[in-house]
């Protein structure tokens, strides 16, 4: 591509090189966008409660040649058929609670074809995931919620008939992230898309294009290649600005550099404003959407392109309850995003994990900035070296998926873990980790340890953690875990008072349609629910502060300890919406506050 007028900055790599270091995780770099075929579809599936699988070679998928010859599995005629992307639990009555292992078996046609890499890309296994083929275990990954790859191709079968077997457990374990007990449904299985890439040998396997920190018109880019190789000429180029850049490669096969544009028009909450940006070397080219933006912190303000931005949140989880599974489509992706935007929102805190690429892509596309979290929750293994060490890879894979995601704007590390000194030395590692893999975005953890001081009259809490963040959460259920020491308002808050602060979760149960009286919490009516989001949003108003509020949550959502025969039946019902899409009275009280904030931008 010629650029008519190119102003490039050809600059000292460390000067200007984005803050990001590119991620040695082994991703290609939006893989969505590359060519590909989906291996999406039913695939033959053996449970395995007590891991006998691999005793049993299954991944080989033998069958009888001789007539002495037996077999007692077999993924041909007969065999479950699970849909992939999907959980299991919601696809068979008998795995809704299942906890352990499933083989899953898909056969697929692929050659070598000289020059050619091919690259098998899961967007998510749920929990543990051992790959085979053809017989050979050749990749293994831990983590439900990022992703990971496997280049296949010189294990490919000479005449193109290849066997994908996929070991999957969802077995809780201590030293796991999340660990034994969390408020969500444990959901097992291939979760999430499952890609065969088609690359170039030499292909662009990673990249970074953003704004220059602290810049609205210098884009800087750093590309990576598959193979170290000098001297290979990149361009990075937006055709609709006419602007670009071409780049060299050092010997490690990656290149950096800024260019200056002009009619950049910046990407922002509630206006979004993406561009094609093309990647492209003598042997690849790949386009993507990028949208470019300022993000910072002002005092205790949360600026977007300089400007303040309240954050007007809602949390979900990655659940569609009408179907009690996992989402996992673009149409999964649509229900989530377009009930968050009726509520008002600028902003969803996808909780508690990294969501699929369909949710974080479609709020980008929608102007809705996004906060992402890998599921440190609550009771971590703080003290294990080997679950730290998880917790920087889950980290580092979300961010090198990421990075490139201009609504995302936080990174958090940690949700409700309470003080001690193994927790501060785990989140504090965590938080260096981000920090080193991305210093342009906030960093920022939820905390459940404020409360009301009586000494003090306030709300505050003691925390080693708030002083290394740039934006401060807190969980907090007044009304409905926590009584009201005060009336509402008469709270006055005290936590953290320097830094902007987000009240990323509150919110009490309600079941839809039931009605009773709104000061009785036992009542689990949408009175009480719509009542106490009136007082908390009361109180909330009055924390000098606040630069954000996130109510817990969306839709109300699976979880295996929500007991109560009647009210819960298995389901949180902290939802402003019902498990079948039913708006509840609090969903108006919280709409009218998002539409009072929007009208005072
Ligand atoms: C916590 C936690 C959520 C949970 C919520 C609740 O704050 O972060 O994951 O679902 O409380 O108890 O409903």
């Amino acid at each position: 591509m010629k650029f008519p007028r190119i102003i490039i900055l050809q600059v000292l790599l460390s000067l200007f090189a984005p803050s990001g270091v590119l991620a040695s995780t082994g991703l290609t770099v939006n893989a969505y966008g590359r060519d590909h075929v989906s291996l999406n579809g039913k695939w033959s599936a053996i449970p395995d409660l007590y891991d006998q699988g691999r005793r049993m070679e299954i991944y080989k998928n033998r069958t009888p040649q001789g007539k002495t010859d037996f077999y007692e599995y077999s993924f041909g005629p007969g065999c479950m058929r699970l849909n992939v992307p999907g959980d299991w639990n919601s696809q068979s009555p008998e795995l809704k609670y299942y906890e352990g292992t499933v083989w899953y078996a898909r056969p697929f046609h692929a050659k070598q074809v000289a020059g050619r890499r091919r690259v098998i890309h899961f967007a998510g296994v749920s929990y543990r995931a051992t790959v085979y083929l053809n017989g050979r275990e050749i990749a293994s990954h831990e983590g439900s919620f990022t992703p990971f790859e496997v280049d296949v191709t010189d294990m490919l079968a000479p005449d193109g008939e290849n066997l994908l077997v996929v070991e999957a457990n969802n077995r809780r374990t201590s030293d796991a992230i999340p660990a034994e007990a969390f408020d969500w449904w444990n959901y097992g299985g291939i979760t999430r898309d499952v890609l065969l890439l088609d690359l170039p040998e030499q292909h662009v396997a990673d990249y970074t294009v953003r704004l220059a920190g602290g810049s609205t018109d210098t884009v800087e880019a750093e590309v990576l290649l598959s193979q170290p190789e000098e001297g290979v000429e990149v361009e990075v180029a937006i055709p609709a600005l006419k602007n670009g850049i071409r780049l060299t490669t050092d010997a490690g096969g990656r290149a950096t550099g800024s260019f200056r544009v002009k009619n950049l028009k910046l990407w922002e909450p509630g206006a979004p404003s993406l561009y094609d940006v093309v990647v492209r070397t003598p042997s690849d080219t790949v386009t993507e959407r990028i949208g470019f933006r300022t993000l910072g912190v002002d005092g205790t303000k949360i600026l977007f392109n300089g400007k303040p931005e309240f954050m007007r949140s809602v949390s979900f989880h990655e659940e569609i309850p009408q179907r009690m599974g996992r989402a996992c489509s673009v149409q999964d992706a649509e229900q989530l995003i377009n009930e968050a935007e009726a509520l008002g929102v600028n902003m969803v805190r996808t909780a508690h994990y990294p969501q699929n690429e369909h949710i974080v892509r479609l709020a980008e596309e929608r102007g809705i900035v996004l906060w992402e979290e890998i599921p440190v929750w609550q009771g971590i293994s703080f003290t294990d070296s080997a679950t730290l060490a998880k917790a920087q890879r889950m980290m580092t894979e979300m961010i090198a998926r990421d990075k490139n995601r201009c609504a995302v704007a936080f990174w958090s590390v940690a949700n409700e873990t309470r003080p001690s000194p193994e927790r501060d030395r785990f989140v504090k590692s965590l938080i260096d980790t981000v920090r080193s893999l991305d210093s342009s975005r906030l960093v920022t953890a939820a905390f459940d340890n404020v409360g009301y001081d009586k000494a003090s009259g306030t709300f505050t809490g003691s925390d080693n953690i708030p002083a290394l963040l740039d934006v401060v959460a807190v969980n907090k259920y007044m009304g409905w875990y926590a009584p009201w020491p005060l009336a509402p308002d008469k709270c006055i808050w005290n936590f953290a008072p320097d830094k902007p602060l987000i009240i990323s979760e509150f919110g009490g149960e309600a079941l839809y349609g039931q009605h009773g009286s709104s000061d009785t919490a036992s009542s689990w009516s949408e009175d009480y629910q719509e009542k106490l989001y009136l007082d908390n949003l009361d109180m909330f108003s009055r924390i000098p502060n606040l630069a954000g509020v996130s109510p817990w949550v969306l839709y109300d959502f699976r979880s295996p300890f929500r007991f109560h025969p009647v009210n819960q039946e298995g389901w949180n019902r902290k939802g402003l919406v019902g498990d079948r899409g039913d708006r509840k009275k609090a969903w108006n009280v919280m709409h009218d506050f998002y539409m009072s904030k929007k009208r005072q931008k």
